[in-house]
């Protein structure tokens, strides 16, 4: 078969751009102030996820991998899928296990990987269907929460969404997710869904914020987009990484606490934002999950569990499900 690749770009400059002021605007003028995680990836801010993933206090990663690779040919039994979705695809190194798998499977024949960050989504192709020189590779970039029914129609699809990247929603709106994912599901198709576990507090904030601060760098990086892309004046020297569980809503949280009072100026918004010495600003959650809690969030959508898949340690959780 001939090697084919092609990229879809649903988000092009002026989405992000509208969509980047939106966020930035409602956000800094909440109280308290809140940015949405999304604004992380651009180029240098995947690279640092990247980075985030080899450090030895992050575990997710690994754990993952090693669920994947030990259950690779389970999983293709099971699904016999002939598209592979990947939303929030970043390099999908992990994905290669479920890949090899289903090639050897002879049932694949289509890989869509799905991403807000365009320069890594198109690398990722690059490498992609080099390696899979049987498969089509059809890169779309988009957004989550706006793209979905772009995604390329077909049967027997399985839908990915690794890396715990699920528990980047509030509750609330990651049941909206995952009824908009429900929905477009056809009788044969699966979901695949990595999430991370609740576990000991101190692993956890141990991940969140290493001793090379590279979570910190990465945190961060928020606001070097906010300064390139809407003409702001952020001093990144001038604000703390901050990352705690809250034991209550099973969360860790990132925040930017601000070191000094200060004035920061959005040129491109016309909008001057104060802050105070101390002021936390939340950046991100990362939601850590109970299997009771997160197939209630399956079935609240419309979708049945039929696979629960951990690590040894008990340490990341890979969900298998249908509508
Ligand atoms: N799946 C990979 C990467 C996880 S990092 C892994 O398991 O290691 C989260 C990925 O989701 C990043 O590549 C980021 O660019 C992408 N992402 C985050 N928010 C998104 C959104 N709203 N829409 C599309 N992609 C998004
Ligand atoms: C992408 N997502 C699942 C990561 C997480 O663990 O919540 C993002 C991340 N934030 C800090 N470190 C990694």
């Amino acid at each position: 078969m001939t090697n084919r690749r092609v990229v879809d770009v649903h988000l092009g400059t002026d989405d992000i751009d509208k969509a980047l002021r939106a966020d930035v605007t409602g956000g800094l003028t909440a109280e308290p102030k809140e940015l949405p995680p999304k604004w992380f990836y651009d180029e240098r801010g995947s690279e640092l996820f990247d980075e985030i993933t080899r450090l030895d206090e992050y575990y997710p990663t690994e754990a993952e991998r090693r669920i994947l690779v030990d259950n690779a040919a389970a999983i293709v039994e099971l699904t016999s899928p002939a598209t592979i979705i990947e939303l929030g695809s970043g390099t999908s190194d992990k994905t290669g296990a479920v890949l090899d798998a289903a090639v050897r499977h002879r049932t694949l024949r289509r890989f869509v990987p799905f991403d807000v960050s365009e320069a890594f989504l198109r690398q990722s192709v690059d490498v992609l269907a080099e390696r899979y020189r049987t498969l089509v590779v059809h890169g779309v970039v988009g957004d989550f929460d706006h793209h979905l029914p772009y995604l390329p129609s077909g049967d027997r699809q399985l839908l990915m969404l690794l890396g715990g990247t699920i528990g980047n929603y509030q509750p609330k709106e990651r049941r909206e997710l995952l009824t908009v994912i429900a929905e477009r599901q056809r009788p044969g198709d699966h979901v695949l869904i990595g999430i991370d576990l609740v576990k000991d507090v101190t692993r956890l904030e141990r991940a969140y914020d290493d001793a090379r601060g590279v979570t910190a760098e990465f945190n961060r990086n928020v606001l070097a987009v906010i300064n390139r892309r809407l003409s702001a004046d952020f001093d990144l020297a001038a604000f703390e990484h901050v990352a705690r569980f809250d034991t209550e809503e099973e969360w860790i949280e990132m925040l930017l606490r601000s070191t000094v009072d200060q004035t920061v100026r959005v040129a491109d918004l016309d909008l001057t934002v104060s802050f105070e010495a101390g002021e936390l600003m939340r950046t991100e959650v990362s939601c850590k999950f109970r299997r009771e809690r997160f197939e209630a969030d399956l079935e609240h959508a419309g979708l049945a569990p039929v696979e629960w898949l951990t690590d040894p340690a008990g340490d990341f959780a890979v969900s298998i499900s249908r509508r």
